[in-house]
Parts: C-alpha cells; sequence; structure tokens
C-alpha cells in the first residue's frame, strides 16, 4: 500500500512516522524546502518526545520530499495533514487544504482514498471531494474520508500509537475496508461514522474540553472570593467518574493550536447556521480574560512594572513542548514591556522561537538562579517539571522582593507557607509572609 502524507507538522509528521511504526512505507510531502532537508537528515524540526527517536528507526520506511506530484501519482492514500489556521473572523483558513486537493486532482493516475486529518468544519470533506472529482485530469475513483486526530503535543506519538479510538467518516464499505487496512498494525477501537459526525467529533471534544477548562476556571475564580480552594475542589468533582478527573487543572487559560482556533470555529460555523452556540461563547470569553489574570493580581502589589526587574518562568503554552501558539506569555509579555518592565525569563525549550518575536527586549537566562536574582517579582506562565520541583526558598534567597504570582498551581500551599514570599497563584487563598505588602 503506497501511503503518502501531505504536510509535516505536529499532525502530518506524527502520522506518517506512528505509521511507519506498524510497518508501512510511507511518504511525506512538504513544500517547505527546510523542512524537508531538516527530516532527510533525521532531525525533527518540531519538539515532540520521542518522535525523533522513532524516525531514525523507521528511517527505511520513511521518505521526505518536496515532489509532490510524483508522490500522488502512484498513490493508495494520501492523508492530508496541513494547518487549518484561524481567520481573523474566527473561521478554519481551508487556503492549504485546497491546495492540497488541487494537487491531488492534477496528479494522481491511481483510485485513491484522500483522508482528511486536518480539523476541517463540518462539511468540508464532501466539498472536497467534490472539489477533487471537479479538477481530475484522470478518470480514476477518489473518495475523501474523515480521520480526525486527538493527539496532544508533548505526547503526541503515545496520543497516536495508543489513541482511545480512531474515528472513520466514511461514504462506502470500501473505504472503510482499506482504512481498517491502513490501520491494522493498531490496536484500537474503531468509531466508523458518516463524515460529518466524523468532522464534528472532532470539533465537539476539543470544544468540550476547552469548555471544561474554562469551567474550572470560572469556578477557580469564585473560589478566590469565597475562601475555597480549587484543587481541592477539581478533586471532589473528579472522583465522580461521570466528571472525571482530567482537564480541571486551574489556570491562565488554554492556549495552543487547537482549543483556541477550534472553539472559535465552531462558534463561527454556529453562527453562520443561525445557531450561536453560548456555551462556546462564553468558554471562549472566559478564556481571554483569564490569561490576563496575573497582571491584575500583580498590579495590587505594583500600580506600574516601569524598571522594575521581572522575572518570568515558562514561555511556552504547556510543558514539553517548544509551541508559542496562543501561550499566555505572548498576551502578557507585551503589557509588561510596555509598562517598561526589564524582563528576565527562562525556558530552555521555549526560548530559541520566543527569540522569534523577543530577540532583544528581553533577557534569556541559563538557570532558575540567574532568572530570580535581584527580581521585584516572579511570574510563572508554564508548568515545567523543572518549576514544579524546584526549591522554592529560592525565591526569598534571590528575588529583591519575593512576589510569585503562579499561572499554573505549581507549588502546594503548605509548602509555601513556610516560606517568607507572597505568594498568588490560581483559585487558592494567598500567602503573604512579607510584612511590607
Ligand atoms: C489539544 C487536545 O488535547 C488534543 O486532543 C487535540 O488534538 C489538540 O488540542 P494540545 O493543544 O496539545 O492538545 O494540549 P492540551 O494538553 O490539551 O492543553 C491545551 C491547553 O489547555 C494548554 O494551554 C493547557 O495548559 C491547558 N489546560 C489543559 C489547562 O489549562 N488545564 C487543564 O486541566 C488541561
Amino acid at each position: 500500500m503506497k501511503i503518502i502524507v501531505a504536510g509535516t507538522g505536529y499532525v502530518g509528521l506524527v502520522t506518517a512516522v506512528c505509521l511507519s511504526e506498524v510497518g508501512h512505507t510511507v511518504t511525506c510531502v512538504d513544500v517547505n524546502k527546510e523542512k524537508i532537508d531538516m527530516l532527510s537528515s533525521g532531525i525533527s524540526p518540531i519538539f515532540e518526545p520521542g518522535l525523533e527517536e522513532l524516525m531514525k528507526k523507521n528511517k527505511y520506511l520513511l521518505t521526505f520530499t518536496l515532489d509532490s506530484k510524483n508522490a500522488y501519482k502512484n498513490a493508495d492514500v494520501i492523508f492530508i495533514g496541513v494547518g487549518t489556521p484561524e481567520k481573523k473572523d474566527g473561521s478554519a483558513n481551508l487556503k492549504y487544504v485546497y491546495e492540497v486537493a488541487n494537487e491531488i486532482a492534477e496528479n494522481i493516475e491511481n483510485n485513491v482514498i484522500v483522508v482528511i486529518k486536518s480539523t476541517v468544519p463540518i462539511g468540508t470533506n464532501k466539498k472536497i471531494e467534490r472539489y477533487i472529482k471537479s479538477k481530475l485530469k484522470n478518470n480514476v475513483r477518489v473518495e475523501v474520508v474523515s480521520n480526525p486526530e486527538f493527539l496532544s503535543q508533548g505526547t503526541a506519538v503515545r496520543d497516536t500509537l495508543h489513541a482511545q479510538r480512531i474515528v472513520l467518516g466514511v461514504n462506502s464499505k470500501q473505504a472503510e475496508n482499506i482504512m481498517r487496512e491502513v490501520y491494522d498494525g493498531f490496536e484500537i477501537p474503531y468509531v466508523i461514522t458518516n463524515r460529518e459526525s466524523a468532522e464534528m467529533i472532532k470539533y465537539a471534544s476539543n470544544d468540550f474540553l476547552a469548555l471544561k477548562i474554562s469551567y474550572i476556571n470560572e469556578i477557580a475564580n469564585l473560589c478566590e472570593i469565597v475562601g475555597a480552594d480549587v484543587t481541592d475542589v477539581a478533586k471532589g468533582m473528579g472522583m465522580d467518574s461521570r466528571i472525571g478527573n482530567k482537564f480541571l487543572n486551574a489556570g491562565i487559560g488554554y492556549g495552543g493550536s487547537c482549543f483556541p482556533k477550534d472553539t472559535k470555529a465552531l462558534h463561527w460555523l454556529g453562527n453562520f447556521y443561525d445557531y450561536e452556540l453560548k456555551t462556546i461563547k462564553a468558554a471562549i470569553e472566559i478564556n481571554a480574560n483569564q490569561k490576563l489574570k496575573l497582571i491584575k493580581k500583580a498590579r495590587k502589589y505594583y500600580e506600574t512594572f516601569e524598571n522594575l526587574t521581572v522575572a518570568v518562568l515558562g514561555l511556552t503554552f504547556k510543558p514539553n513542548t517548544d509551541d508559542l501558539r496562543e501561550a499566555p506569555s505572548l498576551y502578557n509579555i507585551p503589557i509588561l514591556l510596555d509598562d517598561g518592565a526589564n524582563i528576565k525569563a527562562y525556558d530552555p525549550v521555549g526560548e530559541k522561537n520566543f527569540r522569534k518575536f523577543y530577540p532583544n527586549e528581553i533577557q534569556y537566562c541559563k538557570s532558575l538562579e540567574e532568572t530570580l536574582k535581584d527580581a521585584d517579582i516572579c511570574f510563572i506562565f508554564t508548568e515545567w517539571e523543572y518549576v514544579k520541583n524546584m526549591d522554592i526558598s529560592l525565591f526569598s534567597k534571590l528575588m529583591n522582593r519575593p512576589i510569585v504570582i503562579d499561572g499554573r498551581n505549581c507549588f502546594e500551599l503548605n509548602k509555601v507557607k513556610k516560606e517568607n514570599i507572597v505568594y498568588e497563584s490560581i483559585g487558592r487563598s494567598i500567602i503573604n509572609n512579607i510584612n511590607n505588602n
């Protein structure tokens, strides 16, 4: 079976590598020469634990090329895993999906199954099939299958190889059988449905998780007012198996490449059909406010951050990734800079990408100690292990004024209580062991 994957971002690359892991020969196509060169020499352009190792292990099964024409020519199955970024109005931009569809139509010489892995609005699979058929150069049979992915950055390989379900939106038994052959090596239960339902499963799942996060964040905000502790509340809720204990960590909101975009896209789609999804609207609004919560908390201690030394721990949208998309750091740091703060940041994995936005405006540190030294306040934006496991006495030992504003509830309050610091987190009581505040 000749399998092609178009797009070597998170979705495309991880899919391709995992398919090779179960024995398929896979050709990856991308328009970005730099990426193809890196991949061809065994280097992953994205930071994803375990991915490069699997690329190396299966290097004889994986090919990377810019030559889409030849790749598509005799393909049996073509996966589309290109990006569907957000447009200014919140809708999904399908430009790259259509570009690939066009190339497929022009170049295929075999009957082919086109599998859309990218997250696309409900109805897109059908439209793409119609589009390809209308542009076909050769008399071949094409069927489009919806096969959304549910991988999280940082655990993408595991999430793909040991997914909880394989969702297939198909229009024929023949397409279903071919897809079952593709996934033969995976021991994962199938959900076989029509294409619209498969597309909806992806949006509904992501948006439900985003909603769950916004819900616990609202509860956290109320906890702060009424004197409850959101970590205990989440624990108590999560022990109810109907609710589940995942995605109940309160914080400074969800970021990343999926939740922000997919909530807006589904909300947009609902409005397009004159049906407003009020729950999703609320999740979006709550998240926007939540991202700026730390600055509001910090303003209690400093009206302005002008000339203050501000320590920042964590830049990425979550740990174990170098991705900055919709990261709270990118919302908060501009505000601090605007105010005239001197920022010292520490995130060994996220630093490289952050430098693309701010090459000189902030000081990038090489250790926790260097970051905290003489700081007037410290913001925690990402719950990296090295933050959660750090020696918390460093705050009082090294900072000029040990005020810590933690957006990810990294430390247990019992431990913090013993320290001579001011500590504010999300949905928990404030600890203030410094007299002059
Ligand atoms: C998500 C989905 O989990 C995945 O299934 C989908 O395919 C793509 O989008 P990802 O964006 O990689 O994956 O990260 P995820 O771990 O889901 O976290 C998303 C955001 O939510 C992060 O900013 C994270 O910090 C935040 N989050 C998550 C919380 O604030 N609280 C939680 O309890 C969980």
